[in-house]
This record gives C-alpha cells, sequence and structure tokens, in this order.
C-alpha cells in the first residue's frame, strides 16, 4: 500500500498517519518530520529550511522532491504512508513521475477535511516528542505524566511553527495551494474525501472502513 494523507495544517496528518502505519504495518514518511531533522543539523541546508518552517512558508518545490525522491527511492519495497507531501502539483506531478519509473504507484489520497472552527483548539495543545516525535494534545490526546512522552520519557516541546502568527500563514498557504492539488487527484480518481472534524478515535474509524472497504490488508493489494 501507497498512500498519501493530504489536509490543512493540525487537521490530524501525523496522527492518523501513525494509526495507518501501526494498523497496516506501513512507513510514515513525513516531510515536515524530515525537514525539521534537517534544520535541528545545523547544516547550511538545514539553515535555509529552519528560515522557511519557522516563518510558516513552503520550502520550495526542488529542495521538497529532491529530500522526498530519495526517501522514497530508498524505502519504495516497503509500503509507506506520505504526510505533508505532495503539497503542491508540482509536487504531485514529481511524485506521480518518480513512482512510475519505480512501478509502484500511489494506491489512494485521503483528504482528511476539516471545519476550520476546530484547528484553533488543535494548534493551541499540541505538544510533540523531540526524541520519536510522537504528537500529543494537552486535553484531546494527553501523555500518560503531563509533559512526558509515554514512549521514551523524553521531556515533551511546543513546535516553534505553532505560534499563532505562524500558524496564521500556514493555514493561509495551504488554501492559496490545494485546489490544483485536489484536481489533480480527483481527475486520477484517487481521491478520498474523509470528514476529520471528529475526535481521534471517529477520524481513524472512517479512516480504517475506506481503507478496508478498498481491499487493505488483502494481500492482492500490498
Ligand atoms: P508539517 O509538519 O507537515 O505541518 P502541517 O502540514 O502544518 O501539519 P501539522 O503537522 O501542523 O498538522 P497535522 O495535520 O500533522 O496534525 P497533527 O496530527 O499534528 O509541515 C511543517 C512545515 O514544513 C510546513 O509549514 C512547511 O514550511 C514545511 N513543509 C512540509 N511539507 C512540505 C512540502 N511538501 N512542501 C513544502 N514545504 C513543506 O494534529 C494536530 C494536533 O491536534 C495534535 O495536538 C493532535 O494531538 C491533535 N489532533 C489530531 N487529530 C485530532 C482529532 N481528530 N481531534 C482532536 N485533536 C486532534
Ligand atoms: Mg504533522
Amino acid at each position: 500500500m501507497r498512500l498519501a494523507l493530504l489536509g490543512p495544517p493540525g487537521a490530524g496528518k501525523g496522527t492518523q498517519a501513525s494509526r495507518i502505519c501501526e494498523a497496516f504495518d506501513l512507513l510514515h514518511l513525513s516531510s515536515g518530520d524530515l525537514l525539521r531533522a534537517e534544520k535541528l543539523n545545523n547544516s547550511p541546508l538545514g539553515k535555509k529550511i529552519r528560515e522557511y518552517i519557522d516563518n510558516g512558508r513552503f520550502v520550495p518545490d526542488e529542495l521538497m522532491i529532491n529530500i522526498m525522491q530519495n526517501k522514497i527511492t530508498a524505502l519504495i519495497r516497503q509500503g509507506f504512508v506520505l504526510d505533508g507531501f505532495p503539497r503542491t502539483l508540482s509536487q504531485a506531478e514529481a511524485l506521480a513521475k518518480m513512482l512510475t519509473a519505480l512501478q509502484r504507484p500511489l494506491w489512494l489520497v485521503v483528504n482528511l477535511a476539516v471545519d476550520p472552527a476546530v484547528l484553533t483548539r488543535r494548534f493551541e495543545g499540541r505538544r510533540i516528542c523531540p526524541v520519536c516525535l510522537s504528537v500529543y494534545h494537552i486535553e484531546l490526546m494527553p501523555p500518560m505524566v503531563a509533559d512526558v512522552c509515554d514512549h521514551d520519557g523524553a521531556r515533551l516541546v511546543i513546535r516553534p511553527d505553532d505560534l499563532p502568527s505562524v500558524v496564521r500563514t500556514r493555514i493561509q498557504t495551504y488554501h492559496q495551494t490545494i485546489a490544483p492539488l485536489l484536481a489533480f487527484y480527483r481527475s486520477g480518481a484517487l481521491l478520498c474525501d474523509i470528514d476529520a472534524s471528529g475526535s481521534v478515535d471517529q477520524v481513524w474509524g472512517l479512516i480504517k472502513n475506506r481503507l478496508e472497504s478498498c481491499g487493505a490488508g488483502n494481500e492482492r493489494l500490498q
């Protein structure tokens, strides 16, 4: 299975990608996590990336495609869930080209559509683990011990791009770029719309049903 998740910042792409990967034994490839890891390296590339992501702007297509192409090519034998890539039409076209060349086309693109009113609350309470990158919410998905990661005991942190002013830029950028991407996947009959406004469990139930009804877990489609 090769899936991609689309959706505005805070839609739950990372949260649901983790559940899908656990349930169907897939790899989670998050473009945001890859960029944040590069940023922490403090390399010249990391410094360049920081300027974009800490201000809520997309990194240039060429750079993003290059990072994802290396990752996908190395892992192509395994099924995966792309979280946050593609995000522009030219990224989607590049992805289609690379997967066609590898004879491993995308299987489904899940579009997490969310009522904008619920997004603010999700951002305000988000915390992440700096070590394993697990995502929590202080009220809606709290860790077992406040501010501590369930998996490795690390102290949870707030993402620098979760500042309200940066969140506004991220949401605006999303709305400016999403229409051609949705049209691209709708025209290829790959797009599956999911209402992601409910609880984490409700959204997961909708995605799981949809994947199972398409034959996920069935050997023929792996
Ligand atoms: P990225 O890290 O992908 O950020 P994003 O798209 O803004 O999405 P988020 O990670 O903020 O939200 P999410 O949908 O994963 O939600 P989550 O599961 O965390 O990208 C960061 C930056 O990198 C971009 O701004 C850009 O600069 C750059 N970048 C990345 N990809 C790029 C690309 N392809 N091209 C160019 N630049 C790129 O959930 C959010 C919170 O809500 C959590 O606290 C969670 O616990 C909670 N939650 C989740 N689901 C629910 C629910 N159903 N009910 C209640 N709470 C929920
Ligand atoms: Mg995410």
